[in-house]
């Protein structure tokens, strides 16, 4: 099904965040120094990452919140931000298994993306009307901050 214009852009995003996924995962597989990951890691998720969360809240929770067979959706999707974010404060902090953090993060985010691509934002473009959609768009549109996916990391390259 063709994605609804007014969630392009968080469509777009999701699709540069699989592929920074695929590149931990990637990384991971090298078995090399894990700091340069977790540097790459905190870097997306502060200057793309949280920004996209915030817009599909900002977006989503006002206008989804009234509306009954969506609330068990929007609680996961919130937990799932929830989630990314507390692993971002343990790689942070560098406390813990970094290689399982880094894991947990690319692995969650995967499925996260998915989840909102084939339930949530399909909820939305069920449920919202088109006024509500169009407004939506307005706004995602104006915030709209691609992933610069050209940038490689040193941990990428062989
Ligand atoms: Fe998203």
């Amino acid at each position: 099904m063709k994605r609804h214009a007014a969630l392009e852009t968080l469509s777009f995003e999701h699709h540069d965040a699989l592929v920074i996924a695929l590149r931990i995962k990637k990384g991971l597989l090298k078995n090399g120094d894990l700091e340069p990951i977790v540097e790459y890691v905190l870097s997306i998720y502060r200057n793309h990452l949280l920004h996209h969360f915030e817009q599909e809240e900002k977006t989503l929770v006002i206008l989804l919140n009234s509306i009954p067979q969506i609330q068990q959706a929007l609680r996961q999707m919130l937990s799932e931000h929830q989630r990314l974010a507390e692993i971002i404060r343990h790689l942070e902090k560098k406390e813990g298994n970094l290689q399982a953090h880094l894991n947990e993060f690319a692995t969650l985010l995967q499925q996260h993306i998915r989840f909102e691509e084939r339930t949530l934002f399909k909820l939305a473009e069920k449920y919202l009307t088109q006024e509500q959609l169009k407004v939506i768009g307005i706004f995602l549109h104006d915030a709209h901050k691609p992933i610069n996916k050209n940038w490689q990391p040193e941990f990428w390259k062989d």
